[in-house]
């Protein structure tokens, strides 16, 4: 099957998250179709090892290939920090990683202390430091894991103090005087209001927002853009809770129908 403009553009995250990316490409892509598979069975990906995510991000992109897909978005901080090296060259569609895709715009946003909150697994790589530092290697990068707010969003049971984890992590970055600090894993926008019961709204940095404007600038080059004015379909794909990533989803994104149940491996 050739890959054709109106072909569809897959998304994926572990969970909900990356339907944070989803509605902000909405907002300025109506026309694209899409496919998102939410991968629950493996849900978290941030305290999964490298060999795991490359695993689940080929079947996951296997899958998108067989249904013939011309780009493939990495909505997901983790995936893209452990799995996009190894996976890059591996089919013929576009693959675009949410971190790689932003560094250089957030390097030459002009500041000179970032912080970045993320999953242990992307902070484990230094992904956004080393991505930033290629741009511009003064920047200092400070770099805290939240190893407990995908679980926090994703509504999983556990015995953290909520209140008091953000803000342990919010007083923690504080210290280090960052003049913004990135939301560095996909679940976290969900958070943005406890978290400005600590630090003041501006100095957050959702990167989605560059993301889908790099997104859509890079389909436009490469002359990829769906022509067809229509709203483009969607569909979404979990690999496993159908239930509660409907009830999830609601949080970032009017889905309009029920998620299929899919097993990859
Ligand atoms: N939303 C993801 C990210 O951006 C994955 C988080 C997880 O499942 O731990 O990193």
């Amino acid at each position: 099957m050739s890959i054709e403009k109106t072909s569809p553009i897959g998304f994926f995250d572990s969970g909900v998250g990356g339907l944070s990316v989803l509605a902000k490409f909405r907002a300025i892509l109506e026309n694209e179709n899409i496919l998102y598979f939410g991968d629950l069975k493996n849900l978290p990906y941030g305290n999964k090892s490298k060999t795991e995510l490359v695993g689940f991000a080929q079947n996951i992109l296997d899958f998108f290939e067989s249904k013939n897909v011309k780009a493939v978005v990495i909505a997901c901080n983790t995936s893209s920090a452990l799995a996009y090296e190894s996976i890059k060259n591996k089919y013929n569609f576009k693959i675009y990683p949410i971190i790689q895709s932003c560094a250089k715009k957030i390097s030459n946003m002009g500041f000179s202390t970032i912080g970045v909150f993320a999953t242990q697994g992307t902070i484990f790589t230094h992904a956004y430091k080393n991505e930033i530092n290629k741009y511009d290697k003064n920047i200092n990068v400070i770099e805290i894991a939240c190893p407990n707010w995908v679980e926090i969003v994703e509504g999983i049971e556990s015995n953290i103090d909520e209140h008091f984890d953000l803000k342990t992590k919010c007083s923690e970055m504080l210290k280090y005087n960052p003049q913004k600090i990135i939301l560095g894993c996909t679940h976290y926008p969900y958070l943005i209001d406890k978290l400005t019961e600590f630090v003041p709204r501006e100095m957050f940095i959702n990167p989605s927002e560059i993301f889908v404007d790099f997104i859509k600038e890079d389909l436009e080059k490469s002359n990829l853009l769906n022509p067809t004015i229509q709203k483009g379909i969607e569909e979404f794909f979990v690999s496993a809770r159908q239930e509660d990533f409907v009830k999830n989803a609601q949080i970032f994104y009017q889905i309009k129908q029920n998620p299929q149940i899919i097993n990859l491996a």
